[in-house]
């Protein structure tokens, strides 16, 4: 059995799309076929990643970018009007976008939590509500929700990640059964410790709140993951293009751990 995705023609709005995850996310996407939507914040970022991505063969996709601040309620209409104006139609939602602090609890105040939940938690909600009238209009629509191994196993360091992350498990899970009476699939998949920019500025964080060197945090990391290696972008890329195929059609309210065997619970 062969695997193909047959997604070649869709459209897809990939949230931090510029860098990291979303980065390798949109690269698997546009290599599908799809036309690929970038949001993120800096419009140079954004740029260069656009040039990055056309940079690759494709069946044929086009990509753009939509430069906006997703903790503001008004750019998600804009993203959602944007990709329609263009492509006049939305079938595959990642959300991605996230930037949760790390640091020690009574150094953190409200603003790091209300940060942390206003992107990605309400981030998350907030552009699910926006796709989803459309999906139903179709009858079809397909989202991944990034979220993050802190929602199920917590750390004292990284309360404002883990408190959002738990809490968009509970929204995956709960709004599956609602959007599945419109053949709409709603997935998480979550990372564990994976190669990007943001674990480098994480381990510089925790090194900070807990008063060790940043090598310590990083060879502490490395020794919990029973594979014994950080996780590749691509790797949580080709488990997104999965789950927005038909292969993955019976899968929905799922989590789904890319972590290297490092979470300990059940
Ligand atoms: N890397 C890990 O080890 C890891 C582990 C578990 C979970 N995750 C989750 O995976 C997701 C992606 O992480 P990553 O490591 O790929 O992060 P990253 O390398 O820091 O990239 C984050 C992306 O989000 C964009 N972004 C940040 N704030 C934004 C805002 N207010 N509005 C719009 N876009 C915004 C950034 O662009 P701009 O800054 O230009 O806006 C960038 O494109 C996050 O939800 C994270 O919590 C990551």
């Amino acid at each position: 059995m062969s695997l193909e995705l047959q997604l070649s023609g869709k459209t897809a709005i990939v949230t931090g799309g510029s860098a990291g995850i979303g980065l390798a996310i949109a690269k698997a996407l546009y290599t599908e076929g799809v036309n690929v939507v970038i949001v993120a914040r800096n419009p140079e970022r954004l740029e260069k990643a656009v040039a990055d991505i056309q940079s690759l063969p494709t069946l044929g996709a086009k990509v753009i970018s939509v430069s906006a601040d997703l903790t503001q309620g008004e750019s998600i209409e804009r993203v959602v009007s944007t990709t329609l104006g263009q492509f006049g139609q939305i079938d595959i939602l990642i959300n991605n976008a996230g930037s949760a602090r790390a640091g020690s609890f009574l150094d953190l105040g409200d603003d790091a939590f209300l940060d942390a939940w206003n992107l990605k938690l309400l981030g998350y909600i907030r552009l699910v509500r926006a796709v989803v009238p459309h999906f139903k209009s179709r009858n079809d629509g397909r989202i991944v929700n990034i979220i993050g191994g802190a929602g199920r196993t917590p750390r004292p360091s990284f309360l404002p990640g883990g408190t959002t992350n738990a809490a968009l498990l509970n929204f995956t899970r709960g709004i599956s059964k609602e959007l599945a009476q419109n053949n709409i699939r709603i997935n998480a998949i979550s990372p564990g410790l994976t190669a990007t920019e943001r674990a480098e500025s994480l381990a510089k964080q925790n090194a900070q709140a807990r008063g060790v060197s940043v090598e310590e945090i990083k060879t502490e990391s490395l020794q919990a993951i029973s594979l014994g290696k950080i996780v590749k972008p691509e790797e949580i890329a080709a488990l997104a293009l999965f789950l927005v195929s038909d292969l993955a059609a019976s899968i929905t309210g799922a989590e789904i751990l890319v972590d290297g065997g490092q979470t300990p619970g059940v």
